[in-house]
């Protein structure tokens, strides 16, 4: 078929943040014309296609993790940057804090954070959705989870939102990224060496990894330190963009907004629409450990492609009317959205992700009769090519 490329759309720096704003346009067009895009400024492969997708995160013989999982960035000792046997070894350690158990005793105080968040909402004549509701519910309860104190909080908040700019490719890891990164570490230090000295005896995520043994095996500090780093980084800004993007759009939505009022059995596929809707994750980056051909051209052995999830929840060959929101639509007939990655490394907190924005949701309809954007204020949005979503949503929420 003839490439109708246009001039827009070409040289495109997929690691610069800007490019994916408003992105839909552009992966439309990888989409259909360029579904293999090789970015000459970065070195990296692209690939837009739901199947693609597939295929590379199932074939972890040719596509591994070990030489990074963000463009050109070398990996860290976290579990996200470990292959086979290693990295399921990691998983197990660290998913000893996210069984069946451990998420119904988050239900009940998440369950708990979200109606003090609406209560104070509710008592506000404006409110800011992210910073007061989907931007909170996570970090606090993150924070829970490992025992963070609560004077350190905000901080670590704003250490890991400096680090996310750094996922974004070596350019982006800037002296403000490595001081963030830097403060992590000695915060993550004292918390260790407070562990320690009381004896491992808590509760917490952090104890919990620290006293974790398989096949007489423990995570090493290393791997404690970037494992407490990752979950922070997978956890917080990824869930407040899925709850804070999901309300804007029901907010622009009355009619299926009021549809979860009316029926909440609705909200678990509304929470999946959501998902797939605002997918904060722009991408995951996987290197090939030999050439392999695709669409007529070929990824070399070394070189790193990066798996564009958002294009592919809205891949026309899978989802109907992909640019439709829709809490109705079918996942059965259609496809499960990527917005979670897939294979050995789907999402460990997924689970934990869906929890928050379900409840938010069934808190927020009802309770909340209608929110609306005030005059003359406007949403704001981080610009990122690792992940995206709203920096302020300033809301008039109506009491039902
Ligand atoms: C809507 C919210 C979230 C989204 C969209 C999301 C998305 C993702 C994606 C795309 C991956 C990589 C998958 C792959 O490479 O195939 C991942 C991995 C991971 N996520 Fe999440 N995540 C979310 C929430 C969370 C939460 C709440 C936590 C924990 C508190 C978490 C912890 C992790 C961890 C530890 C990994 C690494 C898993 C591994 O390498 O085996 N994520 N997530």
């Amino acid at each position: 078929m003839e490439n109708k490329c246009p001039a827009k759309f070409h040289n495109v720096d997929f690691c610069a943040p800007a490019t994916h704003d408003n992105p839909y346009e552009m992966y439309d067009h990888f989409l259909e014309h360029e579904p293999l895009y090789f970015d000459e400024k970065n070195g990296v492969w692209e690939v837009f296609r739901y199947d693609d997708i597939v295929t590379i995160e199932r074939d972890t013989e040719t596509f591994i993790n070990g030489e990074g999982a963000r463009p050109n960035i070398p990996p860290d000792p976290g579990m996200i940057y470990q292959d086979g046997e290693q990295h399921s070894k990691q998983r197990a350690l660290v998913s000893s804090g996210f069984t069946p158990r451990q998420m119904r005793k988050m239900e009940d105080r998440a369950r708990e954070i979200v109606t003090e968040l609406v209560d104070i909402m509710l008592h506000k004549d404006e409110v800011d959705i992210v910073e007061d509701l989907a931007a909170a519910l996570p970090m606090r309860l993150i924070a829970d989870m490992l025992g963070i104190p609560e004077e350190k909080r905000a901080s670590v908040q704003q250490w890991i939102n400096q680090i996310m700019i750094g996922g974004c490719g070596p350019d982006y890891v800037t002296d403000e990224v490595n001081d963030a990164f830097e403060n992590f570490c000695m915060h993550h230090e004292e918390m260790y060496q407070d562990r320690i000295s009381a004896g491992c005896k808590g509760s917490d995520l952090l104890t919990i990894w620290i006293n974790a043994e398989l096949n007489g095996e423990k995570l090493d500090e290393s791997q404690l330190l970037f494992e407490h780093v990752l979950l922070n980084v997978g956890g917080a800004e990824t869930t407040r963009s899925a709850i804070a993007g999901g309300l804007e759009r029901l907010s622009e939505d009355p009619k299926q907004y009021h549809a979860l009022y009316e029926d909440s059995s609705l909200i678990p596929n509304a929470v999946e629409e959501i998902i797939r809707w605002v997918c904060p994750f722009v991408n995951m980056y996987r290197t090939a450990t030999r050439d392999y051909e695709m669409h007529g051209k070929v990824i070399k052995e070394g070189q790193m492609v990066g798996l564009t999830y958002p294009a592919a929840n809205r891949d026309p060959r899978k989802y109907k009317d992909p640019h439709t929101f829709n809490i109705f639509r079918d996942f059965s007939k259609e496809a499960k959205h990527l917005s979670f990655g897939l294979g050995p490394h789907f999402c460990l907190g997924a689970s934990l992700a869906r929890l928050e924005v379900r409840l938010s949701l069934e808190e927020m309809t009802a309770r909340v009769k209608s929110l609306r954007i005030p005059e003359g204020k406007e949403l704001e949005y981080v610009s990122s090519s690792f992940t995206r979503g709203l920096k302020k949503f300033p809301a008039i929420l109506e009491a039902r």
